[in-house]
Order: structure tokens, then C-alpha cells, then sequence
């Protein structure tokens, strides 16, 4: 199994002690933070928006991968690229001109992502391949945490992983989100997934850095 990235969901962290679990993801070998901007609309709740981001681009030493869960992005873009977002993820549900949002996106200088819902296939985005550079997969219906990880996500990522080698494209990140545990990590990594969000398995375990050690075991305990 080749490495990948390992984005801990600040959404289950601390909000009285961020600073503190943003330390811990810092000292941690975790890759990212996965920052999740709910606006009540798109998805039935609300978490935060860029007064926060800013405040969290502070804290962090790793790049900060936001995920947009929100109705019309593209009018906010650049402010949450000059709150600190490195990744900005916009929904394929969210997004009639998803086309000219990406555009948008990396003319920013940030990195360009596509989340799918789960019961939104691959091939929707065929036409905008070249035009990303992380392909967010939900494997939970957005909105909330804690949920459990529809086990459909799998073939999705196999699925798109074909379509990216096909075009010679395996710089594209495939993200998945939503329900990643130890227990499922390994079978998403092996059907081609190379970014894993977590958050309640990792803040809501005893020893938070132990369980992203474990995570990033994965790979280099595996023979494959
Ligand atoms: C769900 C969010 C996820 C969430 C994942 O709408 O996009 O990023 O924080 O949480 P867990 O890992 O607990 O399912
Ligand atoms: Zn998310």
C-alpha cells in the first residue's frame, strides 16, 4: 500500500481547547486538518465560517483542507482562501457551474476539490478531471459527525480510481469523508483512496496521537 494523508476533522475537536487538540494534530505524524464549513442550508447544520478558519490558520503548522458544505461557494471562495485555506472543497451538488468554481478556486493559488454525496455517482465528473486536484468522496450524508460509513463508498472509489488512471491523471487526491475508522481504513486504501478524514475516531479516542500513529501504521505494517 503506497502512503497517504491522514486529515483529522477538527469538527469533533475541542472548541474550548482548540489550541490544544491543534497542538496535538501538529506533533501528530497526521498530514492535514479537515476544517468543515456548514451554513444550514446545503446541510442541515451549521459549524462555522472564516472568522474561525483565521483564527485556526494560527494554530496550524499543516495545511488546512476546507471542506465547503454550503450553497453558492463561489461567492466566498477567495475569502476563505485569504482566511488560510490550502484545499477548498466545494459540493458537485452545491456548484450549476462547477466548471468555472474550480477555475476560481486555483486562480486563488489553493488547491481545487470536488466533494460527491453519496448517492451521486464518479462519473458526474468525467469532464472536469483535469480540472482538480482532490476528488472528496462522502461516505455519510454531510452535515454531522459520528455518523456511520456507508460501505457503497467502496466501489465508488475503485470506480474512480479506474477513471483516473485511464487519463494518466494519479495526481488527483481521492479524499474519503465520513465514518473512517480503523476498521475500514485499510479496505479504502486498497480500493485506491490516498487521503483519509477522521474525526470522531481520532478525537474521541483516549490518546488521540496513539490512534493517528495507528492510522499511518496501516501502510507500514501492510506486505501489499
Ligand atoms: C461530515 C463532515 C465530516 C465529519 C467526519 O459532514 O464532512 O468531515 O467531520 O466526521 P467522522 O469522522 O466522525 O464521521
Ligand atoms: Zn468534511
Amino acid at each position: 500500500m503506497k502512503p497517504y494523508l491522514l486529515a483529522p476533522s477538527v469538527l469533533a475537536a475541542n472548541f474550548a481547547h482548540l489550541a490544544a487538540d491543534f497542538a496535538m494534530v501538529n506533533q501528530s505524524e497526521a498530514d492535514w486538518f479537515h476544517v468543515d464549513v456548514m451554513d444550514g442550508r446545503f446541510v442541515p447544520n451549521i459549524s462555522f465560517g472564516m472568522f474561525i478558519i483565521e483564527a485556526m490558520k494560527k494554530l496550524a503548522t499543516k495545511p488546512l483542507d476546507v471542506h465547503l458544505m454550503i450553497v453558492e461557494p463561489e461567492k466566498y471562495i477567495e475569502a476563505f482562501r485569504a482566511a488560510g485555506a490550502d484545499v477548498i472543497t466545494v459540493h458537485y451538488e452545491a456548484c450549476p457551474h462547477l466548471h468555472r468554481t474550480l477555475q476560481q478556486i486555483r486562480a486563488t493559488g489553493a488547491k481545487a476539490g470536488v466533494a460527491l454525496n453519496p448517492h451521486t455517482p464518479v462519473r458526474v465528473l468525467e469532464d472536469v478531471l483535469e480540472n482538480l486536484d482532490l476528488v472528496c468522496l462522502m461516505s455519510v450524508n454531510p452535515g454531522f459527525g459520528g455518523q456511520k460509513f456507508i460501505y457503497q463508498t467502496i466501489p465508488k472509489v475503485r470506480a474512480l480510481r479506474a477513471m483516473l488512471e485511464e487519463r494518466n491523471l494519479d495526481n488527483v487526491l481521492i479524499e474519503i469523508d465520513g465514518g473512517v475508522g480503523l476498521h475500514n481504513a485499510e479496505a479504502l486504501l486498497q480500493a485506491g483512496a490516498n487521503v483519509l478524514v477522521a474525526g470522531s475516531s481520532v478525537f474521541g479516542t483516549k490518546n488521540p496521537t496513539q490512534t493517528i500513529q495507528k492510522f499511518k501504521n496501516l501502510v507500514k505494517e501492510s506486505q501489499i
